[in-house]
């Protein structure tokens, strides 16, 4: 029950036969390879399944979760009009030879909820309190939850997160590490369409001249490489604020969240900013929130 194929990749709604699955597979000895996602995919994703593929090795087994979390998004944010599209979604897992599409409903994943008794969250304090988390409270604490539900029923060797989200691979990274998590974290390089703009599945709300706009974000990023490769030395934040606010000020409809300079593995923020460091930003562009980040 709860399982159903779909040409070659085979589409599990159910937690308990996923986990039967996982417990299976360990037991021949399989390695597993984990590609958690909210769907609508795009480049990006696959980008993450070939790589998970390519650590698994063909006789792996490949796992992409498709599941739409509500406890990650705050109230007043898009969970209800986040784009959804799982034929779509299959079609691509079945082009990349995924063996199996996870794909829970919100009753399977978070049991009692609707009457108040899902009571137990993962909660990783301290990079969780910066950036994404001051800017979306509460939304850390969904994804440490629904990563290691995920974990525990998947029961993956591997796991991979796109360097898109980098504050989210940095907090998995530290939850892992905390609670004892046997399974290894990569983190992919993002990626960018012709014109700059990080791949999302959030791209898709942007319409007419704001398709454009959103551009301002790897504009931004591109115009701190440039102003610190044409200095030669460090720069200080504000320096590099300013230029960022100059940026994001050309797109009409664009409004800059934040953008912060940090070192790259504990988010500690940095006073001067030279190469190795790293920033990120959030910017809206009318409605939608996008997010960016490099390493400089
Ligand atoms: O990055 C995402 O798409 C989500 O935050 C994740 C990791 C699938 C958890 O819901």
């Amino acid at each position: 029950m709860g399982v159903a194929h779909c040409e070659r990749v085979q589409v599990i709604r159910s937690v308990a036969a996923m986990q039967r699955l996982a417990r299976r597979w360990q037991r021949q000895g399989e390695r597993i390879g984990f590609v958690p996602t909210m769907g609508y995919l795009h480049q990006g994703h696959l980008s993450l399944v070939r790589r998970a593929r390519a650590a698994v090795g063909p006789r792996g087994k490949v796992v992409v979760s498709i599941y739409v979390n509500p406890t990650q998004f705050g109230p007043g944010e898009d969970f209800a009009r986040y784009p959804r599209d799982l034929q779509r979604d299959l079609a691509l897992c079945r082009g990349e030879g995924v063996d199996v599409v996870f794909a829970p409903s919100d009753a399977d994943m978070y049991p009692g909820r609707a009457k108040g008794c899902f009571t137990t969250f993962v909660v990783e304090e301290t990079l969780s309190r910066v950036m994404e988390g001051r800017s979306r409270p509460g939304h850390f604490r969904g994804v440490t939850t629904v990563v290691a539900k995920l974990f525990n029923i998947v029961q993956p060797d591997v796991a991979v997160f796109g360097a898109k989200d980098w504050q989210q691979a940095v907090i998995v990274r530290r939850m892992v590490a905390n609670l004892n998590f046997p399974v290894r974290i990569l983190v992919s390089p993002t990626v960018r369409e012709p014109d700059g703009l990080a791949m999302s599945s959030r791209n898709k709300y942007l319409k007419g001249d704001l398709r454009q706009q959103a551009t301002v974000l790897w504009r931004a990023i591109q115009g701190v490489r440039r102003h610190l490769l044409e200095k030669g030395r460090p720069a200080p934040v504000r320096e590099l604020r300013a230029l960022v606010r100059g940026v994001v000020a050309t797109a009409p409809q664009a409004r800059l969240d934040y953008v912060e300079f940090f070192e790259p593995e504990t988010l500690q923020p940095l006073g001067m900013v030279g190469r190795g460091a790293h920033m990120a930003l959030a910017v809206f562009v009318g409605g939608t929130r996008l997010i960016d980040n490099a390493r400089l």
